[in-house]
């Protein structure tokens, strides 16, 4: 088994680089891919840049290139849900695309034809990261995650979103990345820890708990690494 591990900018997996081994970097397709050992276990770690496009092109360069067969995403993300605060950790069920927009033909926000208004995250992953969530004794929180290319700082698009997809929280790579995975036939995990609540002091808050946030969730992520069997 390889395990990829994935963020979108390098301070996602900055916090995952300081506690792997065996480090090699690779240059492939104006990226670095990093190589290492984390408990015994071969992962290869990689930021995308941000956005749909990069996270797309990076998932498939682990899979495809990297012979990754399982991915786990760390990252940040804006909170929807009044529930989440941040510096909580979020792990999608399932994800949408809430800036893919062809309602003009009568299909739901977010539905492409032959594709799906959602993507769904691997179920035994999901199982496993709530029994190292318990064992850690962190409430590790489920739910929906948009997707968009969009950094959201406004309550009207916040809202819009949380109507149309019930999303309790949103990105700019998630849901690409899974469905890159799900026509890859490879299992993936999407986990981000809140860095701000996308209202008009986001770009502010992200900035802030950015690095914090990040932390956060490349730990859990390295936690469940050690449990993947
Ligand atoms: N990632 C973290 N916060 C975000 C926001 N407000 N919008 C889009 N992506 C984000």
């Amino acid at each position: 088994m390889k395990i990829a591990i994935m963020g979108a900018m390098a301070e996602e997996i900055e916090p995952l680089l300081a506690q792997v081994e065996n480090i090699k970097e690779t240059t492939y397709a104006n990226n670095k891919y990093y190589e290492a050992t984390y408990q015994g276990k071969d992962i290869v770690i990689a930021y995308s840049k941000i956005g749909k496009v990069f996270a797309s092109l990076t998932a498939t360069i682990l899979i495809e290139k990297f012979a990754c067969d399982r991915l786990l995403f760390s990252g940040v993300a804006g909170a929807i849900n009044k529930d989440l605060s941040i510096g909580d950790l979020i792990v999608a069920n399932k994800l949408c695309q809430h800036d893919l927009d062809i309602t003009a033909f009568g299909h739901p926000h977010g539905f492409v034809p032959e594709g799906g208004q959602f993507v769904y995250c691997d179920e035994k992953l999901l199982e496993l990261s709530k029994k190292v969530a318990k064992n850690l004794d962190i409430h590790l929180y489920e739910g929906i995650i948009a997707t968009g290319d969009q950094f959201v700082a406004d309550n009207d698009k916040k809202a819009w979103i949380s109507d149309t997809f019930c999303a309790d929280a949103l990105e700019m790579e998630g849901s690409s990345v899974g469905v890159i995975c799900d026509a890859l036939d490879v299992p993936f995990f999407i986990l981000r820890a809140i860095s701000d609540t996308a209202d008009d002091s986001a770009d502010v808050d992200f900035d802030e708990f950015l690095h914090n946030s990040a932390k956060i969730s490349a730990n859990f992520i390295l936690n469940m690494v050690k449990e993947i069997e």
